[in-house]
């Protein structure tokens, strides 16, 4: 079981033994690992049908990689009847065998209510998905999504909601430069923030192929989650959003100038500054004259919000609990209580702190406090929780954040932030 619902496989998932060491042989992908994701698919799925924005009629929705099929099953069964009842899920994957297990756990268990609709096809996502419009589409590959990306996004209905992850995390982040080059035809610095880079060039991959097909994109949540980046994004048919995208694009110097700070502030992606002390980074726009082989300069990437603050606000650990955490022990087959105790806190922990950071998702400044703590040469990094308390108490708005590394978001003035992590160092 994961979240709240049942699923057949050919063996216990000990250790993620049946996730990515099964990959490429004949049998069903099922990676413990990624349940968080899942969890949190179920929760933006309910925010989109509360929204409004994938209209008011039937939900085609496309698990395009589907596995174990869990994901779309996941939808359908923790998802409150009236939701349900909409959705019309297509699972497909190169995969039969695969297809025969989530067949088999379809029947075994049904969602609870009865609602909604699943059919499996066998082929290549590729092909399958341009076959019928959709609502909200999903691509879990291993590796690398671009290939999936182009034939998804002409496939969208004009208001809909895509879901990219991606494993190539060493070619997003930085590590793996050629790949990077090559799939993504970007550049990431490998520092604390690496990921937050390697989440913004997979949104501008995604962005520039919205714009291909005369659509926008609005990122809704970003999140890098242990071995993998993914981005969910609204995306919505219109020619003149799309002739919008080079203002959503641009780099993210390290260690930047005074006159880099100027120009990001002059283009809108800085707050206002006397420039006393110069922040750790800070965007400029794509028209920028930036040197590409300068080490500190990460992109072209997407310089907006990674995410919506109402979509992250929705994503609270109460509702985690109430649609996804287990509850019924008649429904947790041989569980104990303190598994499923366990997994109601794996539920939990996959949203801690979403709803915080949706609320600060628009502002300036993500700090690691580790590179903060080197950047200042301070000892021991602050406590995030502490500079977000210190700088609210200032005015200002500040959250923690939901990343890998210790960190929060702020639009307090880079001023501000110094002199609060000052405000946190034992005297000498
Ligand atoms: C990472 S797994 C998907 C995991 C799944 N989404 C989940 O949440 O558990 C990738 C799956 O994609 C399938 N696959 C790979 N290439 C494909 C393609 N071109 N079309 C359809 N399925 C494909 C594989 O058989 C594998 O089952």
């Amino acid at each position: 079981m994961e979240g709240r619902t049942s699923l057949l496989l050919p063996g216990r998932p000990e250790k993620g033994v049946l996730g990515p060491g099964s990959k490429g042989r004949e049998t069903v992908f099922y990676n413990p690992a990624m349940a968080g994701s899942r969890t949190r698919s179920v929760l933006l799925l309910r925010h989109a049908i509360e929204a409004g924005f994938l209209g008011e009629g039937e939900i085609y929705a496309l698990d395009g990689l589907t596995a174990s099929g869990l994901r779309a099953r996941r939808w359908l069964n923790e998802l409150p009847a009236e939701m349900a009842s909409r959705i019309k899920a297509t699972i497909v994957d190169l995969n039969e065998e695969a297809l025969g297990w989530a067949r088999a756990s379809h029947e075994a268990f049904p969602p609870h209510h009865g609602k909604g609709e699943i059919s499996a096809v066998r082929g290549d996502l590729r092909t399958e998905v341009l076959s019928s419009g959709r609502h909200w589409v999903d691509i879990d590959p291993y590796g690398s999504p671009v290939p999936f990306i182009d034939s998804a996004m002409q496939s969208l209905a004009r208001s809909s909601v895509l879901e990219v992850s991606a494993t190539d995390t060493a070619a997003l982040t930085g590590s793996s430069k050629n790949p990077l080059l090559r799939r993504y035809g970007a550049r990431v610095r490998t520092d604390c923030l690496s990921h937050d880079s390697g989440l913004r060039v997979l949104l501008a991959t995604v962005a520039k192929a919205a714009a291909r097909h005369d659509r926008s994109i609005r990122p809704l949540v970003s999140i890098w989650d242990s071995h993998h980046l993914r981005v969910s994004v609204r995306v919505q048919k219109s020619v003149k959003s799309a002739n919008d995208l080079q203002s959503e694009l641009g780099w993210r110097v390290f260690s930047p100038a005074e006159e880099e700070v100027r120009e990001s502030i002059a283009a809108g992606l800085h707050h206002d500054s006397t420039c006393e002390f110069l922040p750790m980074h800070c965007m400029l726009p794509l028209s920028s004259k930036v040197d590409r082989s300068d080490s500190r300069i990460s992109g072209p990437l997407w310089v907006s919000a990674t995410g919506d603050s109402s979509a992250m606000r929705s994503m609270t650990e109460e509702a985690a609990m109430d649609y996804c955490g287990p509850e019924d022990i008649s429904d947790a087959l041989d569980w104990k209580p303190r598994e499923l105790e366990l997994e109601r806190r794996r539920v939990a922990r996959s949203v801690r702190n979403l709803a915080e950071e949706g609320s600060v998702i628009g502002t300036y400044h993500h700090i690691v406090v580790d590179d903060l703590a080197s950047w200042l040469g301070t000892g021991a990094p602050p406590s995030p929780s502490k500079m977000v308390q210190i700088l609210r108490d200032a005015g200002h708005r500040a959250g923690m954040a939901h990343y890998g590394n210790p960190s929060f978001r702020t639009d307090a003035p880079w001023e501000e932030v110094v002199e609060a992590a000052g405000s946190l160092q034992p005297p000498m």
